[in-house]
């Protein structure tokens, strides 16, 4: 069998003609890859729950790559408010073919010192969060017979850490919603993966890159003994959003330095 596994002059991983909605878009992770995304030729909405930095990284965005790019005010853990971000974004972007959930917090520490409302808190924003948006989008992605989930686990999805029980219980969770979402929507020409995103030097960050503990750890926990830089996030999400990854559902992709691979 000799056939050609792709067509010349075909980019595998051009999002021409796609657009892409973003929780968590207005920094961090959720910004590089709504910049990655448009750099590969998508249109994009950032979201976050405060309008003034959506907005920003959304002109930020336009202006770099020339891509329609809008930013929008919601609170994923609302329902209400992840069905008006749904209709934002099929008004100012026509429909939405990649859903990217990159909005997340984390609450460090001892489970004896978090509260019960604490452990809420996380599994709301990171499970519930997650479920809401991916379930908000089925119903276009499915008339279209094309659509792109990619869900932000994290290596603490994979491996456990002291001192961070809600985080890791949610992030495992996203990676089984995940895999539970792909079974279920890959009738529909609908793909669904986990991307698990080791130490990323983000705010989430900030009170374990401010320590001299948490630098030495970081160091030690991964295998290529660094931070990773923000733009090594936006390779797996292009991928993943694209026709290049037509065979990938249900997937976990690990961008961890090698955290997991130990
Ligand atoms: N950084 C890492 O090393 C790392 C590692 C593994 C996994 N991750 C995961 O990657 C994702 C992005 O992390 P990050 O480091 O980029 O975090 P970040 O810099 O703290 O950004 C979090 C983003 O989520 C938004 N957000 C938080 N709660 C929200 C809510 N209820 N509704 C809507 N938006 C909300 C924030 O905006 P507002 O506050 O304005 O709403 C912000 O845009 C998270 O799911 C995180 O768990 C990160």
């Amino acid at each position: 069998m000799n056939e050609p596994t792709s067509l010349p002059g075909i980019n595998l991983f051009d999002l021409t003609g796609r657009t892409a909605l973003v929780t968590g878009g207005s920094k961090g992770l959720g910004y590089a890859m709504a910049a990655g995304l448009a750099s590969a030729s998508a249109d994009v909405m950032l979201v976050s729950r405060h309008v003034d930095e959506a907005q920003a990284a959304a002109a930020n965005i336009s202006r770099d790559f020339g891509r329609k790019a809008i930013g929008h005010a919601a609170d994923v853990t609302i329902p209400a408010e992840v069905d008006a971000m749904l209709a934002a974004a099929e008004r100012e972007l026509g429909k939405v073919d990649i859903l990217v959930n990159s909005a997340g917090i984390n609450i460090r520490g001892p489970i004896a010192e978090l509260t019960p409302e604490q452990f809420d808190e996380v599994m709301n924003v990171n499970v519930k969060g997650t479920w809401l948006c991916c379930r908000a989008v089925l119903a276009g992605m499915r008339a279209r017979k094309w659509g792109r989930v990619i869900n932000l686990a994290s290596s603490l999805g994979l491996v456990g850490l002291a001192g961070r029980t809600p985080y890791t219980a949610s992030k495992g969770a996203v990676i089984q919603m995940t895999r539970s979402l792909a079974l279920e929507t890959a009738v529909d020409g609908i793909t669904a993966n986990a991307i698990c995103p080791g130490p990323f030097l983000t705010e989430m960050n900030l009170p374990i890159a401010d320590s001299e503990d948490g630098k030495k750890f970081v160091v030690g926990a991964t295998a290529l003994k660094r931070w990773a830089r923000l733009e090594e996030i936006q390779g797996a999400a292009i991928y993943l959003a694209s026709d290049a990854a037509s065979y990938v559902t249900g997937a976990t992709l690990a961008v961890d330095g090698g955290w997991t691979a130990q």
